[in-house]
Order: C-alpha cells, then structure tokens, then sequence
C-alpha cells in the first residue's frame, strides 16, 4: 500500500511533470491540481465550475469556512482571530499595514533582512515614522542580524519582519522576542513550521509559495491587534471592512485552490508532518552544498532557510550551464533572482523530496564532469 507521504507527493512523470524548484509562483500538490481537473467544468454536481457562480453563494461560502476553519486547526488559532482573503499580494500589505497600524506621531519598528522588507520599510515610511531596528544589508543579507544588537523602540506599535527572506535564502530561526506585537511578511515559508500566535497582532503571505496559486493574500489578524487601527480609512484599505462582512468580490478560485491545499496538509500530518519533511530536504541540499568546494552556499549557516536555498559554483562561468543542463534534465526554475544571480533551490512545503534526491544526484553528476 502507498504511504500517506508517497501519495501526497507523486509526480506523474507519464504525464510530464517534471521537478518545479520555482521560487514562486511554486509548485503545487499534484493531487490538488487533479482535483481541481475533475472538478471542471463541473463542481459537484452544481451545473456548474467554481470560477462562475456567485461569492455569497452556499458553495463558495462553504470553501471559504472551510479554509479559515482548517487554517485555524494547522496553525492553534483562536476565535481572536480574523483570517481574510484579500487582493493585491504582500505588496499590497506593505503599505496597508502602516496605513492601519502606524498611528499619527507613533512608530515602528522594522528588521530589513533582503529586498522585500527593504520595500515593506519603504512603504511605511511613506505613511509615517518607520525605523529600522537592524540590517543585514552590510554583507548582503546573507544573515539575521544578532537579537541582542537590536535597537529597538519599546513603544513601538509593532515589529515588522520578513520570516523568510526569498531572494537571499536566510530565515529567522526563533520568532523575535520583543515587547511590541509582531507584525510578519511570512509569504515564504507560511505553514511550513510552527508559529506562536501569541506573540503576532497581523501575519500576511501572498498565497503563490505555499499555500496556493497567485491571486490571493491570507492576512491573518487578532482582534485586540485590528480594534487599534487608525480611523477614517479607505474602505478597500481598512482590514475592518473585510474582518466584517464580505464586503467585495474575493479571489473565489484561488481560496477554492488554498483549501484543497490546506486539507492536502491537514491529510499528511499537518505542520509537525511537513516541517519534519521540509528540514529533512533542506538538511540533504545544505550537505551537498558543504561536501567539496565546487558548490558554494551563499547564506551564512546558521541562518539558511528551508525554503530557498541559494548557491553559487565556485567557478560562477559555469553557472549558465549548469542552469542548462538542470532544465534538460528536467530540473526547472532553478536560476537565482535576477538582483543576485547564481542559482536557487525553492524546497517548498509541496516539492516532492523525491525531486531533492535528483538535484543531489544531478549536482554529483555535474561536478564529476566539469570539476
Ligand atoms: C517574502 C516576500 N514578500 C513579498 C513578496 C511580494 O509578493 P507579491 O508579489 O504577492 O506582492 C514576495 C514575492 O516573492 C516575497 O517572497
């Protein structure tokens, strides 16, 4: 019989689907995306697909309920609560954070640990007195700078941080323990590990990494947190308006993909299940990464993500082929953002471990040829 893990990660090679390292929009799980398939052009037996009936109707109102309700089982969430599905991506919330949050004559504070929250920061000193407690910029965001040089602002309305830097492949390895609430851009690594509630007042993630296709933003945010937001907002703008009611349109395909992902995590053990798996495939990439010289890792080691892994040949004229050559061997999207160069490994929560084993066995390979 299949293990629960075999299944839930197959590939059908027959079919063509090939090992997808994309950084994002990410690979999907393949028994997802065969449900959606039998479920167009017909949803059960509505007459119809889920792409074309109405938001409030019984079905989708049905999804929705169900993916805050399997969110707040894999992550210990309370009634506090409020799970909403906007538009606009992280992006969007760099700035509606602030806009909220950052009270006329107050401040926050924000770790600028890699290109996203350098634009998170950005963005909110756009709408009042965002400082920079810390950064890594100094050598290349390629480390979490030490907690105890923070300079933090203890009246602060809240921390920012990016749990998971994308682009330079480091992660906070212990959420901060800081007095003002946290306020996390977790797009990268959400659901990939566990998070303590308690320390966060609003956690947002563009849902195209982990949890879903492009197209929709879970922004989780607790009661007591969203009761102290500024007054006279943007309708659209206001995280009030949409932790009321329904007040627009939502991304009804994409919250109808993110819960057939949720419950796909849910069947394999939730987030103790995968972030055993994802560290196991992490762990096998990093000590290829360390076994000779030819390959180099870019991120300092104590702060290497299990998400994104980057890295470098030592001899960095070689890259373009090895990017090649991955492709032919069925290897995609293993090419480092375009703002870095070298190459990238995305490990996310759906990426099959089995597709860890062939970049391994591609990069012996490799290096056996051209070292
Ligand atoms: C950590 C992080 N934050 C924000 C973004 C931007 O997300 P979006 O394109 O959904 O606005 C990304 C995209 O890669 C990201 O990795």
């Amino acid at each position: 019989m299949q293990s629960v893990e075999s299944a839930a990660f197959r590939v059908d090679r027959d079919a063509g689907r090939l090992y997808n390292f994309s950084a994002g929009p990410g690979v999907l799980p393949e028994p997802v995306l065969e449900e959606v398939r039998q479920e167009l052009p017909v949803y059960r037996g509505i007459g119809t697909s889920v792409m074309e009936i109405s938001h409030r109707s019984p079905t989708y109102t049905e999804i929705a309920a169900s993916a805050r309700a399997l969110l707040k089982k894999l992550l210990g969430l309370g009634d506090e609560w409020h799970i909403l599905f906007l538009q606009g991506g992280a992006s969007m919330q760099f700035y509606q954070v602030p806009l909220n949050f950052l009270p006329p004559g107050g401040r926050a504070d924000y770790l600028v640990t890699g290109t996203w929250s350098v634009k998170a920061i950005q963005e909110a000193q756009r709408v009042g007195t965002a400082r920079e407690a810390a950064s890594s910029k100094d050598r290349h965001f390629s480390y979490i700078p030490d907690p105890a040089s923070w300079d933090l602002d203890l009246e602060a309305a809240y921390l920012h941080f990016t749990s998971n830097n994308t682009i330079f492949g480091t992660q906070f390895k212990a959420e901060p323990e800081v007095e003002p609430l946290l306020v996390c851009d977790a797009s990268s690594d959400f659901l990939s590990r566990p998070l303590d509630p308690a320390r966060y007042g609003l956690i947002y993630a563009g849902a195209q990494k982990n949890i879903g296709p492009a197209g929709v933003t879970v922004v989780l945010v607790r009661d007591d947190f969203l009761q102290r937001r500024n007054s006279d907002l943007p309708t659209m703008l206001d995280y009030g308006t949409h932790a009321a009611k329904l007040f627009n349109t939502p991304p009804v395909f994409a919250v109808y993909v993110v819960e057939k992902v949720l419950r796909w995590l849910d069947g394999l053990g939730g987030i103790p299940a995968i972030q055993q798996i994802n560290e196991a495939k992490a762990a096998r990439l990093y000590a290829r990464l360390d076994a000779g010289a030819f390959y180099r890792g870019t991120a300092e080691p104590a702060f290497r993500s299990t998400m994104n892994v980057t890295f470098r040949l030592a001899d960095e004229a070689l890259e373009p082929v090895f990017l090649r050559e991955a492709q032919e061997a069925g290897l995609l999207a293993l090419k480092g953002h375009r703002s870095v160069g070298g190459m990238r490994a995305s490990l996310y929560n759906a990426l099959p471990p089995e597709a860890v084993d062939a970049l391994v066995a591609f990069m012996d390979d490799f290096e056996q040829r051209y070292g």
